[in-house]
């Protein structure tokens, strides 16, 4: 067996897509294993899931940091490294990011997005689709590069909007493709990066 890489996952919030990337890893077959949650919202509920789970969790509240961005991300940075993260997963992490943490990980980090993106980057996506007339809504997971919410595109997953759909039906159908689309796309993604999968099997036995 080979060994798994070990990953971030960056959240603020209630932490569903956290929750199917840890359900994902459990897998022995995945290829990856969370290695740390990392907060800046000390609410956050997905913070709750990790430490059921009884992985390392860390609050970095972004608060006593003011307008200092650079140096909340520069605390988040060093609990990376010091973490020996090789990918960081963006699951609800609703801070924007600086050039610093962006460039620091470059290649290395993917964001879930509730749209397809390029369509509807930002907040209120499902509102957007909904107002926009799109008869079809879906989710992208892409690589995080410094313009928000336009780095190259992973995967994506598709759904149809319905007659009666509100923001809320919609979002919630959408965060069942969401749950299935990201382990997916991380795998591959895992799975692509390695040079030589079958050396690293028969080196790790
Ligand atoms: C998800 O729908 C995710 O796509 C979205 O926030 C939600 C987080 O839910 N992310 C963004 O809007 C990022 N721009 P979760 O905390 O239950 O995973």
């Amino acid at each position: 067996m080979y060994s798994k890489k070990r990953i971030a996952v960056l959240i603020s919030g209630r932490g569903s897509n956290l929750k199917s990337l840890i359900a994902a890893c459990k897998d022995p077959s995945y290829p990856a294993e969370i290695e740390v949650v990392i907060s800046n919202n000390p609410d956050a509920g997905g913070l709750d899931i990790a430490r059921h789970e009884r992985i390392h969790t860390h609050v970095i509240d972004h608060q006593p940091f003011g307008n200092d961005r650079k140096a909340h991300e520069r605390q988040i940075d060093a609990t990376l490294q010091a973490h020996n993260v090789s990918t960081v997963c963006l699951a609800g992490y609703m801070r924007l990011l600086t050039p610093f943490l962006i460039s620091n990980w470059k290649g290395k980090m993917l964001n879930i997005h509730p749209s397809l993106l390029p369509l509807f980057p930002g907040l209120h996506t499902h509102r957007k689709a909904l107002k926009a007339g799109m008869k079809v809504h879906g989710c992208t997971v892409h690589l995080v590069t410094e313009e928000v919410d336009a780095g190259p595109i992973l995967g994506q997953a598709v759904i149809p909007i319905l007659p009666n759909d509100t923001e809320e039906t919609l979002a919630d159908r959408l965060l069942e493709q969401e749950h299935l689309l990201y382990p997916r796309v991380l795998k591959n993604f895992i799975e692509q990066e390695s040079p030589n999968p079958t050396i690293d099997a028969l080196i790790n036995g």
